[in-house]
């Protein structure tokens, strides 16, 4: 495995490997979440790439750049053992030099959810891709559910800016207790892991009720908000039944929707989601559809 800190670096380490190769993108901490990306790419691609950057574009003024967890020695140990070609860990300056003022904007799909909550992050996490992007130059790029506007957004750039690779997302993996796997798990004390669980209440809650026939959007928003009300040491930011094309919310009966929530847990903020539906993820986005 090559692990690379130069753009220069890593053209010349692309250039030797087999097509087509798949990328991860990632900002490091590694868990079991990434880890099933790089399997996934292993499982498909002959040479796989992953970065590590934790890109100040995409956190706001208020956002936990500077305490983000950070454990690269660990990362790079993870990701020889799985299997990885090529890491690279690009300084902030490497990424945007003296002078850099070229920003990839995805309208609609980033202004609700996440996007009203962060403002300029969207901008931030497509614009970093992009340039990850060009510079791995992939045939596949794995992305996982946890962040699902955030794939649905790669997805819509791909498209719109004629990337020539397929995006695909990967199921969010979880502890056994249904907790989502994230790096900022790490922030919880214990009580607070405790409580992080209601998230994954909240959505399965709302899974078997649309199951058993409720496929009222309201209802099954209601319900959520209902379980999380149970939970003392968390404070909801939205909860959400939004429709997988455009994210906007539905109201009235649904045939497939995407649920979604962000949470504060003491200082922690998580997210987490899950499709009901018949059909799930659009795992293998179209090239240039
Ligand atoms: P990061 O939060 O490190 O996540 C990297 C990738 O791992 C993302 O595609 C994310 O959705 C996926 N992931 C995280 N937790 C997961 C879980 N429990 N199960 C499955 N997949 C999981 O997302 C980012 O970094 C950044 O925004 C990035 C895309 C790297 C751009 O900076």
């Amino acid at each position: 495995m090559k692990a690379v800190t130069t753009l220069k670096e890593l053209c010349a380490e692309r250039a030797k490997l087999a097509e087509p190769l798949g990328l991860v993108p990632t900002m490091g901490y590694l868990h079991e979440g990434h880890l099933s990306l790089v399997r996934q790419a292993k499982a498909e691609c002959p040479s796989i790439g992953v970065s590590i950057f934790v890109n100040p574009s995409q956190f706001g003024p208020d956002d936990d750049l500077e305490s983000y967890p950070r454990d690269l020695d660990r990362d790079l140990s993870l990701l020889k053992d799985e299997g990885v070609d090529l890491v690279w860990m690009p300084t902030a300056n490497e990424m945007y030099p003296s002078g850099f003022q070229t920003w990839v904007t995805i309208e609609g799909l980033t202004q609700p959810l996440e996007g009203l909550r962060r403002p300029g992050h969207f901008r931030g996490v497509a614009t970093v891709v992009a340039k990850l992007f060009n510079a791995f130059q992939p045939s596949k790029a794995y992305f996982g559910q946890k962040d699902a506007q955030q794939a649905i957004v790669i997805q819509r750039m791909v498209r719109d800016l004629n990337f020539p690779l397929q995006i695909v997302v990967c199921p969010t993996v979880r502890e056994p207790d249904g907790l989502a796997m994230s790096s900022r798990n790490a922030y919880l004390n214990a009580a607070e892991r405790k409580a992080a669980t209601v998230l994954y209440r909240a959505l399965t809650a709302a899974i078997d009720a649309f199951v058993s026939g409720e496929q009222k959007a309201e209802a099954l928003r209601d319900l959520m908000s209902d379980v999380l009300s149970f939970e003392s040491l968390i404070r909801p930011e939205y909860v959400s039944v939004a429709g997988l094309d455009t994210l906007e919310e539905l109201t009235g009966p649904i045939d497939r929707a995407l649920l979604s929530m962000a949470v504060y847990v003491g200082e922690t903020r998580l997210i987490d989601n899950m499709i009901v539906g018949e059909q799930g993820f659009e795992t293998d986005g179209d090239t240039n559809s």
